[in-house]
């Protein structure tokens, strides 16, 4: 198995496809995707484009469909909710399709898509995803940080690491034969730095400082427990992620 890195979307490279890829958006939408899953939610449908969501999810009857909306960490006018996994309860969320559009996590799922096999993964459900990568034991995995507008982020860089320290151990390969580009072993240290205290790495990250601003401790709280939620959200179609 060989491991890579990226930090943002627009770094994965185009016109190729890994077997496996692993989209991470710590702050908030790979969150808000394995808890809404978890708490029952039929489906989560991913869109980078807001009208397209609205069109799309005007098909569905009104009960069964919550739209989530994020830009800048706010809510966008028009849906049920912003990207908050907080809000993701079972009495909430049950039963129906989550339609969700985010600033970078959907565009970075989107960028994956074409992976044979594709995952999210986020610190709360990081075991979930290792355990799955274990069992499939695919060739190459791609696992692709949302960053913030293009620009790296701690926070996906360290469940990039977090994800890849655990294959680390588990498996107990060396490091050079597991690392297929140097961001593996950064995020690695990154995490290994930063385990005992990841909140407060949070609280250090551009983006948590923008949500502290918005007021979502404890959205922060939630997205840094570690392993915190056992679910796995897999690609069923296209832009289409189910429970496991
Ligand atoms: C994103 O897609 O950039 C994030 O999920 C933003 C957020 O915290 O809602």
């Amino acid at each position: 198995m060989k491991l890579f890195v990226f930090h943002t979307p627009e770094l994965v490279p185009a016109n190729q496809a890994s077997e496996c890829a692993i989209a991470i958006d710590v702050l908030r939408a790979t969150s808000t995707i394995a808890t809404a899953l978890n708490a029952g939610a039929e489906a989560v449908q991913v869109f980078s484009n807001i009208d397209k969501l609205m069109q799309v999810s005007e098909q569905w009857a009104p009960d069964k469909r919550l739209r989530a909306g994020e830009r800048g960490g706010g809510t966008v006018a028009g849906c049920d909710l912003g990207n908050s996994p907080l809000d993701c309860t079972p009495d909430r969320v049950g039963g129906k399709r989550l339609f969700i559009s985010t600033t970078n996590g959907t565009r970075c799922l989107e960028r994956v898509r074409d992976a044979k096999t594709v995952i999210t993964a986020a610190l709360i459900n990081r075991k979930a995803a290792v355990d799955f990568v274990l069992e499939q034991q695919p060739e190459t995995v791609w696992i692709a940080g949302s960053g913030w507008e293009g620009s790296f982020s701690l926070e996906d860089t360290v469940c990039a690491g977090a994800i890849a320290h655990s294959l680390l151990t588990r498996t107990g390969t060396p490091l050079s034969e597991l690392a297929g580009n140097d961001e593996v072993i950064a995020a690695i240290a990154l995490f290994a730095q930063w385990q005992d205290n990841l909140l407060g790495l949070l609280h250090h990250a551009s983006h948590g400082q923008r949500l502290l601003r918005l007021d979502c401790h404890e959205d922060l709280k939630y997205c840094a427990e570690l392993d915190s939620l056992d679910v796995l959200p897999i690609q069923k179609e296209p832009g289409l992620l189910v429970k496991r």
